[in-house]
């Protein structure tokens, strides 16, 4: 995974491969997927941003039994939304999710944009040994309380990549999936202008990232386009500087000597066909608060006040631990078919992306800070004390959690279940 100078790192994987198989299917069409499980442990699958049946949403406890070692599972759905979606375990999620299980499940528009080659990056963050392995101890206490346990190499589908090579004058569409299970990343094209033309697989206005910084947190997706405007044999940086003084070379696009394809980009609209996303309704919506508390200097104290063993965070006031009980209470019931519109208010000292199952939500853009949402979306960045607004029609029944994407907080307490009845 690191190269050729370190030995291979032992990992937990989908089919043989980390990431996992990308999967591909059709918008509006049939998928199944038989989960086999051949850990040492209890495992499922989730199927991250898709708006599916809540029996297939992979939640062991809560939407079905755990998947025991030796057995498998069915999971069918028809996903009724084109794009860049990915799947993961929900069971033991932070060391299943740490040791490498992960992957792409790509979702087809019927008519996609016209480009020349579609590339997609699965970004991973590890904490290896020297000897490139996957480091023990996860769910130390102090790192759950603080940015949760961001890796020391990050992997872009599967490797430590070097060079990717690229054609001047190509137009690319890039799916870019942060599959990390702690770090954010802040992605700067050297000498490029990315248009960004989804975010968490809904189609968004194409549009340049706020200070050509594109902002990622832990399990969201954007789609670029990407115009490969530099000169033949030229070599150009992406760049992760989320962590001021960590920023480090993620990539390097090289480009091969010879003709460019075409002289001038490519004349073609970028904009993506819409997805069939139920628009919420303001007037008539219930209106909730969620409030993110507690982690190291939240002003609570660390465990002050929460009540609950091993948690570090609460959502207003309660810690839902590990990967969920089942008979936990929801927080909130939602009449079916209702907008709700919720305000997500952090009151803590570190970003959250937060994160909702079984529907995608508007995130109000006047409460967000440029760059940290979706103009729709599943997942959103929450930056320390902070609020933002975000809306939806809760129109698929059943029990869903919201939770954090950060793994170490997940488990240890921001965590909860809403209920649409
Ligand atoms: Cu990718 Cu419960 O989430
Ligand atoms: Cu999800
Ligand atoms: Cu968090």
């Amino acid at each position: 995974m690191v190269g050729d100078d370190y030995p291979a790192t032992a990992v937990w994987a989908y089919g043989g491969s980390v990431p996992g198989p990308v999967l591909r299917v059709r918008q509006g069409t049939r998928f199944r997927a038989v989960v086999e499980n051949r850990l040492d442990e209890n495992t499922t699958v989730h199927w991250h941003g898709i708006r599916l049946p809540n029996a297939m949403d992979g939640v062991p406890g809560l939407t079905q039994p755990p998947i025991r070692p030796g057995e498998s599972f069915a999971y069918e759905f028809t996903p009724p939304d084109a794009g860049t979606f990915w799947y993961h375990p929900h069971d033991n999620s932070l060391v299943q999710m740490g040791r490498g299980l992960a992957g792409a499940l790509i979702v087809e528009e019927a008519e996609p944009a016209r480009v020349d080659r579609e590339l997609l990056w699965v970004i991973q963050d590890w904490r290896l040994t020297r000897d490139a392995q996957v480091a023990p101890g996860f769910g130390g206490r102090m790192e759950a309380a603080m940015a949760g346990r961001v890796g020391n190499t990050v992997t872009v589908n599967g490797r430590v990549p070097d060079a990717v090579p690229v054609r001047a004058g190509e137009r690319v569409r890039l799916r870019i999936v942060n599959a990390a299970t702690a770090q954010i990343v802040a992605l700067r094209f050297e000498g490029h202008r990315p248009v960004v033309v989804a975010l968490d697989g809904q189609p968004c206005e194409p549009h340049e990232p706020a200070g050509g910084r594109l902002l990622l947190g832990p399990a969201m997706r954007a789609d670029i386009i990407l115009d490969m405007t530099g000169r033949s044999g030229s070599r150009h940086a992406v760049i992760d500087d989320f962590y001021d003084r960590l920023a480090y070379e993620l990539v390097t696009l090289a480009y091969e000597p010879g003709a460019p394809l075409r002289e001038h980009p490519l004349d073609a609209p970028m904009r993506l066909p819409p997805n069939p996303l139920p628009r919420p309704d303001m007037a008539s919506a219930a209106r909730h608060e969620l409030v993110l508390q507690g982690g190291m200097m939240g002003g609570m104290g660390m465990m002050g006040g929460m009540g609950m063993r091993g948690a570090a965070w609460a959502i207003n006031g309660m810690s839902m631990t590990g990967d969920g009980h089942a008979g936990m209470p929801p927080l909130l019931t939602l009449a079916r078919g209702r907008t709700c519109a919720l305000t997500l208010r952090n009151e803590t000292a570190w970003w959250h992306p937060m994160h909702l199952h079984g529907h995608s939500f508007r995130v109000l853009d006047r409460t967000a800070s440029p760059g940290t949402g979706a103009i729709w979306g599943d997942t959103v960045l929450v930056p320390p004390r902070e609020s933002i607004e975000v809306a939806f029609v809760a129109d698929n029944p059943g029990d869903w959690m919201l939770h954090c994407h950060v793994m170490d907080h997940q488990v240890s307490g921001l965590m909860t279940i809403i209920r649409v009845a």
